[in-house]
């Protein structure tokens, strides 16, 4: 992975002047710059609080291992909330919770270091993380210097108890507030550590984080609120990312979250549509399974090279919505079937049955960055390739093709 380590004695300074700056075109340390979208997994969405322990994740890591996952280039693997103690040390440090982890943080991360995986925690930038353990709010500085001597490589950093004008708890709905100004701290101190920590914005959406989530040193940012394991919300999150494609890359991507497949909620149709949408959405691939009980089609969908590759892309710019000619635009709110997106090699062309099984011929002229002419392409899923000037598919409901089209 191409990896850019940004805290130079250059960019702390021109972080000086970086309030002088308008939105958007900040100047400044950065925690960590990579490139691409990370891959990886994370414990919450299949273990919730019980996933916050060295267990899980060595569990984790031998089966990013025996699954062949870590050769497909899924390297994080991160722990979410319910890792630390109830309160912090005598010394006002975060630890963790010695029944869960025995040896502490920093074994774990070297043994996973010395497996050619990357660890990554999570925190909150309130009083409390989402689950009520301690947050880092205030002790920003002392938390990065923590992080970075255990060799923690990834920090999820979530938006619950933040102090969003003296209302208490969490959320804040409708306030008036600035999430930038409570990301800020951490992303300054995550910038003058040494060890590169990669820094992952949960802030939901607030505030429109695509327009600053790189400003802060984010390299992602979750753009939407918590996924569920339906299609409704698969659907509804991609839509919005739809909207919000040109934010995306190279060095700073919209997260659409964690993902839902194995966990028995979608057909294997939707689970094709929800890798499908996040690989070309140019989202972190996080896998949020339990990957001991995950299903055969479930894991190859997980392990599609093809897709896995056009995520990694190295122009790391999102596919959004075309409109096809002769065929209804989208409508407001409802995920709309046609996707196009920029390749360093190609343009990659998604088709969505977002209502209901659909049979779809595509001209490629109508699709941004090819025109007249032909074209080769092939299909992700399927493996299926040809040439010409159009492509047909017949899909089942909510079922997804993705076609990396280039110059024939
Ligand atoms: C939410 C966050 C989830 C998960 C959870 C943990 O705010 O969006 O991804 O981290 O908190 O409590």
């Amino acid at each position: 992975m191409h990896i850019v380590h940004a805290a130079t004695a250059v960019t702390v300074l021109l972080a000086t002047h970086a309030d002088a700056r308008p939105e958007g075109k900040t100047l400044q340390a950065r925690a960590y710059q990579q490139a691409k979208p990370a891959l990886g997994w994370n414990s919450w969405n299949a273990f919730g609080c019980n996933g916050g322990s060295a267990n899980a994740a060595m569990t984790a890591a031998n089966q990013f291992k025996s699954l062949g996952l870590l050769a497909l280039g899924y390297n994080y693997v991160n722990i979410d909330d319910c890792w630390t103690s109830s309160a912090r040390d005598s010394s006002g440090n975060l630890q963790a919770d010695p029944s869960k982890w025995p040896h502490g943080v920093a074994s774990v991360a070297t043994t996973l270091h010395g497996m050619g995986l990357k660890f990554g925690l999570y925190g909150d930038a309130g009083e409390k993380t989402c689950a009520g353990h301690p947050g880092s709010g205030g002790h920003e500085t002392q938390d990065a210097k923590l992080l970075s001597s255990w060799g923690v490589d990834f920090w999820k950093y979530d938006n619950c108890y933040t102090n969003c004008n003296g209302q208490y708890p969490q959320t804040c709905w409708g306030v008036s507030r600035s999430t930038k100004a409570w990301y800020q701290p951490m992303g300054t101190a995550l910038a003058a550590v040494s060890h590169p920590i990669l820094f992952s914005l949960c802030s939901w959406g607030q505030d429109n984080v695509w327009t600053w989530g790189k400003t802060v040193g984010g390299s992602s940012w979750r753009m939407a609120n918590d996924i569920s394991d339906s299609w409704s919300s698969v659907a509804s999150i991609a839509n919005a990312a739809a909207g919000i494609a040109s934010y995306a890359g190279p060095d700073g991507f919209n997260d659409l979250d964690m993902l839902e497949i194995g966990n028995g909620g979608l057909s294997a149709a939707e689970e094709r549509a929800h890798f499908g949408l996040w690989a070309i959405a140019k989202s972190p691939l996080i896998i949020g399974t339990d990957l001991s009980k995950i299903s055969a089609s479930s894991l190859a969908i997980l392990k599609n090279a093809g897709l896995i590759a056009i995520n990694q892309d190295s122009l790391g710019k999102a596919a959004s919505y075309f409109h096809p000619k002769n065929v209804a635009g989208p409508t407001s709110g409802q995920l709309y079937p046609y996707w196009a997106g920029p390749l360093s090699d190609g343009v990659v062309l998604g088709l969505v049955a977002s209502n209901g099984a659909q049979s779809f011929t595509v001209n490629f002229a109508d699709v941004p960055g090819l025109g007249a002419g032909s074209f080769a392409w092939k299909e992700m899923y399927s493996g299926k390739t040809g040439t010409g000037t159009t492509v047909s598919i017949s899909l089942a409901s909510h079922d997804m093709a993705v076609y990396k089209v280039t110059k024939s």
